[in-house]
């Protein structure tokens, strides 16, 4: 179908946010799971939960504009959801790395679905979709909480992953000290003796 005209275009915009909305919805599921900190991981769940809220709004959103409700493949969406996976393939992240990469990536999924609703709003109020409008309203505030959510936790997330970082740097640290020692006393004490005779 050639989008030829400004519905088409509104009815291809909305598929796009539906495509990233289910796209997003699996994201967020794993993003918990890669979570540790408790209020981060609990917020992630809520807006997963949010986002299942934003897929049937997206429908009716449709409908208010006397249109069929039909995803459309995003390939944006896809390639945030790549961005993840390949960084997890790729790079090897400790589970406390990848804990904190997802806060960024957590932020840039928010800020797409933040543009695509702003612009989708727009076009609606063009075209006197005023219903559809104020439905996805609804679901830009919900972006936009969460953006506000993950941009003010991050600072506090990554200084906690940033102590068991250190912490566990520094057992691995002292460890190989430790053991070299109880199994090298008799190294050290010859050690003392040649000293000693030099
Ligand atoms: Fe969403
Ligand atoms: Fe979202």
């Amino acid at each position: 179908m050639a989008v030829d005209d400004m519905t088409k275009l509104f009815k291809h915009e909305l598929g796009d946010l539906l495509f990233a909305e289910k796209t997003f919805l699996k994201g967020l599921k794993a993003m918990a799971k890669e979570t540790s900190d408790p209020t981060i991981k609990q917020r992630i769940l809520q807006h997963a939960d949010e986002t299942e809220g934003h897929i049937e709004t997206l429908g009716r959103a449709f409908e208010a504009a006397g249109l069929k409700a039909k995803a459309t493949k995003c390939d944006a969406a896809l390639g945030l959801k790549e961005e993840h996976d390949s960084f997890k393939e790729e790079e090897d992240p400790t589970p406390e790395m990848l804990e904190a990469f997802n806060l960024g990536s957590g932020l840039r999924v928010e800020h797409y679905e933040i543009a695509g609703y702003r612009s989708a709003i727009v076009l609606a109020n063009t075209l006197g979709f005023e219903e559809s409008a104020s439905l996805l309203a609804q679901n830009l505030a919900q972006e936009e909480a969460m953006a506000k959510f993950l941009e003010s936790n991050a600072a506090g997330a990554l200084s906690k992953i940033q102590t068991v970082e250190q912490e566990s740097e520094m057992e691995a640290a002292v460890e190989p000290e430790v053991s070299s020692r109880s199994k090298g006393k008799g190294k050290s004490s010859s050690r003392a003796s040649s000293e000693a005779r030099a």
